[in-house]
Order: structure tokens, then C-alpha cells, then sequence
């Protein structure tokens, strides 16, 4: 695992923009696994500026979305497919057929997640995941406690989830109780991962997740195991890692 510190916020953007726009650089055709929350919106405004400036070419690469809210569709607000519509897909030169997020309005879960799993698997697997991580050390929607050898799965959200990320919803009441994500199973198959983590408020489960042990209770401590992962967080959320 490389733990790369960054000044500030831009500056662990501009970092993890720069990995993501040299995998798409040496391999254009790159399956790009994207991530939700406030974490990545720097990123993804740093790729859509090189784009734009024709330094970065997404015409042949695919994107996969590591999660999506159950009961949410693509024009919802505060659905992700809507996130990253808005915050990147909109803004680059990507074929929106190749843009991949779970169906939130399925009812059938266990069709909606063998379906993208499967699709993943068809785009040839990931080639890098990019990550951020939850107060409680969730990856995508993987909750404390979830099974390290999952696949594509839908989960009941965490009351500490839903409290986080009720500040996208007019009330802790509209968020949805449940999501489709990728398992620990899938983000463990991507070749790469990048993870990105910012804010003090997240100092102690970053020091729990790459230094306490490796266990379900921290789900992102699992990402020790994988041979090839990148973690870029500012200051102070490498505040309370050991020296
Ligand atoms: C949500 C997403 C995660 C994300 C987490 C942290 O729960 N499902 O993928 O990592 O929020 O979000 P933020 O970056 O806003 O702290």
C-alpha cells in the first residue's frame, strides 16, 4: 500500500486526477470504477478541466459506479447516476452507453446485482476503483460487519450512513434505507485501487483502516490485503497514523 499526503483538499484531487487521467492515458480503453460523496467532486472537476483542454481522452473508456440508493432512478437528485451525470459524464468525452451505475429502481435485488456483477465482469473487470471511505470505514455501501467475499449486493444502510448522508436530503427521513453496491468481493478484483480520504473527521477511522487490524468491523482495512493500492489523503486525515 503507498500512503501518499497531500497539502490540502486541491491538492489530493489534483494527485488521485492525475493517476486516474495517466490509466486512461497508457490504456484508453480503461474500465474506470467511480465513487460517490463529496471526497472525489475535486477530482472529477480536474479530469473534466483536462478534458476539455484535450490532455485527457475518454472516448473509449467505461465507467462502473460502485453504488447506487434501492427506490432511487437516474433523474433523481439525489440518486448517484445523477451525481456523476452532473459532476463528470455531463463534462467529458464519454459515451454515456459506457457510463454504468446499479439500477435503484430493480425490485428485484437479487436480479439487479447479479446483472452488474456480471456486466463488470463482461467489461473485462476493473482496472482501477477509485474509493472514498465512510466515518465508520465503509467502502462504497459495504457496512461494518459485511462479509469480505461478497459480490454486487443490496445492504440495509447504517443509521451512522444515513445521519452522514442525509445533508444531500431535505430530511434524515427521505434517505433510502437501502442501496445496491459492488461487494467487497468485486472492489478487491479491480487490478487497482485508489483511495482518497479528506478532514480531520476522518482521521481516526483512516488510522483504524490501515493500521488497526484487518477486520470486518473496519471494511476498508480489508484493502491491506490487495496488491495494488494507492491511498492519498490530506493532513489531517493522516493526522493520527503512527509516524
Ligand atoms: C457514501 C458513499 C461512499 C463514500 C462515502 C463517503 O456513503 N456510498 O462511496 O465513500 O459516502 O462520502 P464523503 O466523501 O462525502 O465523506
Amino acid at each position: 500500500m503507498r500512503i501518499i499526503e497531500a497539502k490540502d483538499y486541491q491538492d489530493m484531487s489534483k494527485k488521485a486526477a492525475n493517476i486516474l487521467a495517466a490509466q486512461v492515458i497508457l490504456k484508453p480503453e480503461s474500465v474506470l470504477g467511480l465513487a460517490t460523496g463529496s471526497t472525489p467532486i475535486g477530482t472529477y472537476e480536474y479530469l473534466a478541466d483536462w478534458c476539455k483542454r484535450g490532455d485527457v481522452d475518454f472516448s473509449k473508456a467505461a465507467t462502473v459506479n460502485l453504488d447506487e440508493y434501492r427506490g432511487l432512478d437516474h433523474d433523481h437528485e439525489q440518486g448517484y447516476y445523477y451525481f456523476m451525470n452532473k459532476h463528470l459524464y455531463s463534462k467529458i468525452n464519454i459515451d454515456p452507453s459506457r457510463t454504468h451505475v446499479p439500477n435503484g429502481m430493480e425490485p428485484d435485488p437479487a436480479k439487479e446485482s447479479a446483472r452488474y456483477e456480471a456486466l463488470i465482469r463482461s467489461l473485462g473487470g476493473v482496472d482501477i476503483q477509485l474509493l472514498g471511505i465512510g466515518h465508520d470505514g465503509h467502502i462504497g455501501f459495504n457496512e461494518p460487519n459485511t462479509h469480505f467475499d461478497v459480490d454486487t449486493h443490496c445492504v440495509d444502510l447504517t443509521e451512522m450512513t444515513i445521519e452522514a448522508n442525509k445533508r444531500f436530503f431535505a430530511s434524515a427521513d427521505e434517505v433510502p434505507r437501502q442501496a445496491y453496491t459492488m461487494g467487497i468481493g468485486t472492489i478487491m478484483r479491480a487490478r487497482k485501487i485508489l483511495m482518497i480520504i479528506c478532514g480531520e473527521d476522518k482521521a481516526d477511522i483512516t488510522a483504524a483502516a490501515l493500521c488497526g487490524p484487518v477486520t470486518p468491523e473496519v471494511p476498508a482495512s480489508i484493502l491491506r490485503f490487495h496488491q495494488d493500492v494507492t491511498v492519498i489523503g490530506d493532513a489531517a486525515a493522516l493526522s493520527k497514523l503512527p509516524r
